[in-house]
């Protein structure tokens, strides 16, 4: 793991005690606790506040959103929530009005935006003199969960379009919302025609990660999953002597936490078992969203020939840019000014050589009135 070039291994002759440090980090992240950031994007009333409720076990708002907003907007929420003695710090950021207008080409532009500034913002943060990223409330975003409607036939424009644009900004899970109007066999020929959908345009999608072999067993099968179908409720219903969440129907009831009925418990699953996963692979992309600002401000690591190179030579080689930058814009506007007032010079001359010329006509026509003798009447 750490590369063992120049270092020698020895063996301890007895106990020293540096064995500890992972409890240390143990008992430090739970002091600090966790935060973790979804973005649900989804046309209105697909069933965000619904799965997310399911999927915490906690009633967050339900609060309708309009039909009619003129663009897409986002709404975040944060709550704090703890389970046995670990304190998970939760965004909740929601689309606002996705899919409502009636020119969509530019429904996933606000997305892309809130993902970028919160990459900004850490950058910001980040390039402080005096920096608090421990306190700092990290709001980028961990995992977005993209809602597709449960049509049965194919994805829209507007959802290949929307994850082409996040899929090297996010994880993206797809999942089908309100999965319970699908019947099963039409779920299984929909989500293999989604998954291939999403191949052939290019689109990448999270993948459980199935290197470590305490979770590639089930990782490999829930990756075959994708995208989970899922069906939310905000209700609890008596079945038997338990209440449990699910939608009730006069034919009968969809469980949300029955894996028979619906994928949302493996969605709840893989997102708890995965998330120091989701959260690494964003800090990934946050790197390349850094690695982009940094040399579009002229920072680099390495120089010419190859060389590695000091911030203080990367700051010294921008002043110095900006400098020769600076005279060359100096000279371009001294050359155009010299060229503008040439031009009226050039102007005055003209005008003053005709002046001249009139004064020489008036001159001699008053010669010629003087011989005339006329003069005197003028
Ligand atoms: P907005 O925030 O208004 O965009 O809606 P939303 O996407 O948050 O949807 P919400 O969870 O508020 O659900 C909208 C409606 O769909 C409600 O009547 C829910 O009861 C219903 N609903 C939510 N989830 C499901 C589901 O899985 N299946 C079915 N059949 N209906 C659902
Ligand atoms: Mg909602």
């Amino acid at each position: 793991f750490i590369q063992n070039v120049g270092c020698r291994t020895l063996s301890l002759s007895a106990h020293v005690g540096f064995d500890s440090l992972p409890d240390q980090l143990v008992r430090k992240s739970i002091k600090h606790g966790f935060c973790f950031n979804i973005l649900c994007i989804g046309e209105t009333g697909i069933g965000k506040s619904a799965l997310m409720s399911s999927l915490f076990n906690t009633n967050f708002d339900n609060s309708p959103s309009t039909h009619f907003l003129s663009s897409v907007r986002l709404r975040t929420q944060t709550y704090e929530l703890q389970e046995s003695n670990v304190l998970l710090k939760l965004t909740i950021v929601k689309t606002l009005g996705f899919g409502d207008q009636v020119n969509k080409a530019d429904s996933y532009q606000p997305i892309v935006d809130y993902v970028d500034a919160q990459f900004e913002a850490y950058l910001e943060e980040e390039l402080k003199v005096i920096r608090s990223l421990f306190s700092y409330h990290d709001t980028r975003i961990h995992v977005c969960l993209y809602f597709i409607s449960p049509t049965g036939r194919s994805l829209k424009t507007i959802d290949l379009l929307t994850m082409r644009n996040l899929d090297s900004k996010v994880n993206i899970i797809p999942v089908i919302g309100k999965a319970d109007s699908i019947s099963k066999t039409e779920l299984q020929e929909f989500k293999k025609k989604i998954m291939s959908e999403l191949v052939s345009n290019g689109i990448r999608i999270y993948q459980f990660p199935t290197d470590d072999e305490t979770v590639s067993g089930i990782n490999t099968m829930t990756n075959g999953y994708l995208p989970f179908a899922v069906v939310g409720s905000m209700e609890k219903v008596k079945v038997g002597n338990k209440m449990v969440r699910a939608r009730q129907y006069p034919w009968g009831i969809v469980k949300v936490e029955n894996e028979s009925h619906c994928d949302t418990i493996k969605l709840r699953r893989m997102l708890c078992t995965n998330m120091e996963d989701l959260r690494e692979k964003t800090r990934a992309y946050y790197e390349s969203y850094r690695c982009c600002r940094l040399e579009k401000l002229g920072c680099r690591d390495i120089g010419p020939e190859n060389k590695s190179i000091s911030l203080q030579e990367v700051v010294e080689a921008k002043r110095l840019e900006f400098c020769l930058e600076k005279e060359e814009k100096e000279k371009k506007i001294k050359q155009q000014f010299m060229q503008k007032v040439n031009k009226k010079a050039a102007v005055l001359e003209e005008a003053e050589q005709q002046a001249n010329t009139h004064k020489q006509e008036i001159m001699s026509y008053e010669e010629q009135l003087r011989d005339l003798g006329l003069f005197s009447l003028k």
